[in-house]
């Protein structure tokens, strides 16, 4: 993995994954290489290769906000691996009681990891930097949500075959998922377009870091209007229009988003055999109808249970020696 990652000065080492970022291309090939092995052996069970690769191993997971997908697939990954999970409760965790430092400086001398899910990504930063040997994995922050990112290529590859010239077409906000999909996509070779309204776009600092990771001349592309985002589209991915943590704001992103809905008459711009994808929890009738989310075309659950296979194989990379 990357020495130094996007966080600065080689400090971190290759032992975090805070952002998709901290993969090289040939990273990510290689941990959707595994996640298919680990797919493959899963039924294996106790005798698959790496049913000990975790052993004697604790992880801390530390979840700020709800998660069903994240967490149930970490807990099993860790424990199809061989190692032990705690969860210390939120409240002590991170930062309320004492310094996000000092939480971590303490859990390093405890357990060998911590898998996040938080607020600002500097949190993760932070809690990252604090420590020497602790391997830290975002499980999704305000920012990135890089593990989503793994299932997410893992699916398209899946589907595709090789993806390179596939193009997916994110419709909605810009958002922390849009963002690590953007960034492991075009890692593949795979063109982005993203239609969002005015206000929810990408962030625009992410270009330089897309340009410098994109393979094969894959491209990201933002619009405004959904229907020229989707045209000729091999996929079509949403979110919710209102992510954690933003539900105050709820009533006007559902005015301003209306007309990216992913419904049937949009689908019908893609592709022939696009595919549809949601990262869920999906909010049905608001950024996808049952139509499309219920679909053949839909491969929400595929993406979900990949979850699963995905961090499997991060955990693997992150923790062997
Ligand atoms: N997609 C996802 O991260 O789901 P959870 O919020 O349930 O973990």
């Amino acid at each position: 993995m990357t020495t130094p990652g996007p966080h600065g000065a080689g400090s971190l080492e290759g032992r975090c994954f805070l952002s998709v970022l901290d993969f090289e291309p040939a990273d990510l090939e290689h941990s959707l290489t595994l996640s298919a092995t680990l797919k493959r052996d899963r039924p294996l069970g106790k005798e698959a290769p790496t049913s000990a690769a975790l052993q004697g191993t604790y992880v801390a997971l530390l979840f700020e906000k709800p998660s069903l997908r994240t967490r149930s697939t970490f807990e099993i990954a860790i424990r199809e691996l061989g190692g032990n999970f705690i969860v210390p409760s939120a409240d002590v965790a991170l930062g309320k009681r004492e310094s996000l430092a000092d939480v971590g400086r303490c859990l390093e001398r405890w357990v060998a990891g911590a898998v996040v899910r938080t607020y600002e990504q500097s949190r993760l930063t932070d809690l990252a930097l604090a420590t020497t040997s602790f391997r830290v994995i975002n499980a999704l922050s305000n920012e990135e949500h890089p593990c989503q990112a793994l299932a997410d290529c893992l699916t398209l590859k899946e589907r595709w075959g090789d993806p390179r010239g596939r193009t997916v077409a994110f419709v909605g906000d810009g958002n922390n998922v849009a963002t690590s999909f953007a960034q492991a996509a075009v890692m593949l070779g795979i063109h982005v377009r993203v239609a969002s309204p005015d206000g929810c776009d990408l962030p625009p600092g992410i270009d330089g870091d897309i340009a410098r990771v994109a393979r094969y001349g894959a491209e990201l592309t933002r619009f405004r209007d959904p229907v020229a985002a989707v045209r000729g589209a091999d996929a079509v991915y949403t979110d919710v229009w209102t992510s954690m943590g933003r539900e105050a704001e709820v009533a006007e992103r559902r005015r301003l988003f209306s007309p990216y809905q992913v419904n049937d008459a949009l689908m019908a711009h893609a592709g022939t055999d696009a595919c549809f994808l949601h990262c869920l929890p999906a909010h049905r009738g608001e950024e996808v109808t049952d139509s499309v989310l219920d679909s053949p075309a839909s491969a929400v659950f595929d993406q979900a249970e990949n979850r699963l296979h995905t961090q499997k194989a991060l955990l693997v990379m992150l923790y062997e020696d």
